[in-house]
């Protein structure tokens, strides 16, 4: 029976996969959470019975954290295409390594956005390069792309091949290339990285309109650089996909939950993943559960931020360790470096931490987090308390939704950043319950959910590839229309001139009946 159950379960299993050949492509940008989320898209598509092909730089193989995060070889899972990338220099390229570029960014979004324009010609030039790629693709008939939005030359693929597209967005709602997601409505939308909420006051509804056509003219910078390179190589009329890919791309996965994001109005093709690379966490090592023991009562503080600022300059590494240092819990903490001055005794730092184990522990009281897109969703899902101390980008974004809208922690700025302050606003976070109670309120809303995020992920990629495409959930109508349409600039002009002309009448027939009555009663006494 159970061999014959098996059997049937196999049999059914297999006949209901459309089993798929997926190209996936993520960001190439040093291992970061964002390349690990589209990683685990792929694994996810792989585990439902498709067939999953990667396109990497031949460089991220030697990456030191993609090695230790990667450890399963992802070429021994997975059919990965190498594209040929010269190594970097550490010390000089805008490159993830280079903490001094990593630090120039720490201004506001649109304007890192602005410094870092060169880094995508690199993104589109070398894939386009590398002939021989392409002769793979030629050759692999991919029924389906997943790609990270900022890697234009999964645009160039899908317009050359003629393959179903959907891009992946990490930072959620407030998107690079607007058009992608149809225009909302700035009255109530941040434009881009706004940590406002969505009321705004008349200044900040201000700045982000003006944010927002900031936004956009860097992005057809960023657009006619790539597309010039893509044409100069010889690609042709699919280049222009690259900046028609809002007209042309099947879905948009969008990294948003209505726990954690202020509600927006999206189109049918944008697809809300629900925070869908969160992982069961594997159980603690022996050395993490000495530790947590170690702690008693007191429990532990879990601090890392990011893959990006695990290596901080001397005054803020100090500025964190003594703040650290005065508290009576066990911090741990994902850091890189010279030994901070000041590091208190019970400050454990380490190159690379069990994060999510470690935040799934009941033993841990805080989570100090840069706020990244996908730490702000681990904090919602493990209902942590949060001490916010964004850097740059998204962050700031994302700690205004944990301190503000789910009210689960305060957000210390970098700016004017002491010890004392940061000290204060963790002992307040973690002594006074409410944070603790709306942390488990909001996840206990993004919990309940219709259907699993990893599932409604494969749902809607093989309803692409059923279809072969989703032309049919784009509004064409949305993206044709011109700015005065949009705003129906062109309806107020019509109902304005309408009620000139009958005011004018109105006013001409007054000034007759008036003249008439005049000249009568005139007539009349004469
Ligand atoms: C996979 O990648 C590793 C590291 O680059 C390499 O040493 C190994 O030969 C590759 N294996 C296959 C099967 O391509
Ligand atoms: C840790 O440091 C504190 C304060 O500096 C001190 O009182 C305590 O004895 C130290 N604990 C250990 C185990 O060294
Ligand atoms: C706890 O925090 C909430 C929200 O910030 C605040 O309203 C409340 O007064 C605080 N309670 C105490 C006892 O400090």
């Amino acid at each position: 029976m159970d061999f014959t159950g098996l059997l049937i379960s196999v049999v059914l299993l297999t006949s209901l996969c459309e089993c798929g050949n997926i190209l996936v492509v993520p960001v190439d940008f040093g291992y970061n959470s964002r390349m690990r989320n589209v990683i685990k898209i792929g694994r996810i598509m792989l585990n439902a019975g498709h067939q999953v092909t990667f396109l990497l730089s031949d460089q991220i193989e030697h990456d030191a954290l993609y090695k230790i995060g990667e450890t399963s070889n992802m070429n021994k899972t997975f059919n990965v295409i190498h594209f040929k990338k010269p190594p970097v220099d550490v010390s000089k390229d805008m490159n993830s390594l280079n903490q001094d570029f990593i630090n120039s960014l720490i201004v506001s979004a649109v304007d890192a956005y602005d410094t870092i324009v060169p880094v995508y010609s690199d993104f589109i030039s070398f894939p386009l390069k590398d002939r021989s790629i392409w002769k793979k693709f030629a050759r692999s008939k991919f029924d389906l792309i997943i790609s990270d939005e900022r890697m234009f030359v999964s645009r160039v693929i899908s317009a050359s091949f003629n393959i179903p597209l959907i891009l992946y967005e990490n930072w959620g709602p407030m998107i690079f290339d607007t058009n992608l997601v149809q225009r909302f409505n700035l009255a109530y939308v941040p434009a881009f990285l706004h940590p406002s909420s969505d009321i705004m006051s008349f200044s900040e509804r201000v700045y982000n309109v003006w944010e927002y056509f900031k936004l956009q003219n860097v992005n057809r910078k960023v657009y006619s650089i790539s597309i010039a390179i893509c044409k100069e190589l010889g690609y042709g009329d699919p280049c222009d996909n690259i900046e028609n890919a809002d007209k042309t791309a099947s879905l948009v996965f969008m990294n948003r939950n209505d726990a954690l994001h202020y509600p927006i109005p999206l189109m049918p093709h944008v697809i809300s993943v629900e925070g869908f690379f969160l992982e069961d966490p594997k159980p603690l090592d022996q050395h993490y559960v000495n530790i947590i023991e170690k702690a008693g009562k007191h429990g532990i503080i879990v601090v890392s931020f990011g893959s990006l600022f695990r290596r901080l300059w001397p005054e803020l590494r100090t500025t964190f360790a003594k703040a650290f240092a005065a508290l009576p819990q066990t911090v741990i903490w994902s850091y890189e470096g010279p030994i901070p001055e000041g590091l208190g005794n019970n400050t454990i730092v380490s190159k690379w931490i069990p994060q999510e184990s470690l935040l799934n522990h009941p033993a841990t009281k805080l989570f100090v987090t840069q706020c990244g897109a996908s730490s702000s969703f681990q904090a919602l899902h493990y209902a942590l308390p949060v001490i916010g101390v964004p850097f740059f980008f998204d962050q700031p974004f994302y700690c205004q939704k944990l301190s503000h809208r789910v009210k689960s922690g305060q957000t210390v700025s970098l700016e004017g950043i002491t010890s004392e302050k940061l000290q204060r606003a963790m002992k307040e976070v973690i002594e006074n319950k409410t944070y603790k109670a709306n942390a488990e309120r909001a996840a206990a809303i993004y919990h309940d959910q219709p259907i699993p995020p990893k599932d409604k992920l494969v749902y809607w990629a093989e309803y692409v590839i059923r279809h072969k495409g989703a032309p049919h959930l784009r509004s064409q109508a949305a993206n044709e229309l011109n700015f005065f349409q949009y705003y129906l600039l062109d309806i107020i002009a019509l109902v304005c001139c309408v009620c000139i002309i009958i005011g004018t009448v109105l006013v001409i027939i007054a000034k007759k009946v008036i003249c008439f009555i005049f000249s009568y009663q005139k007539d009349k006494y004469d």
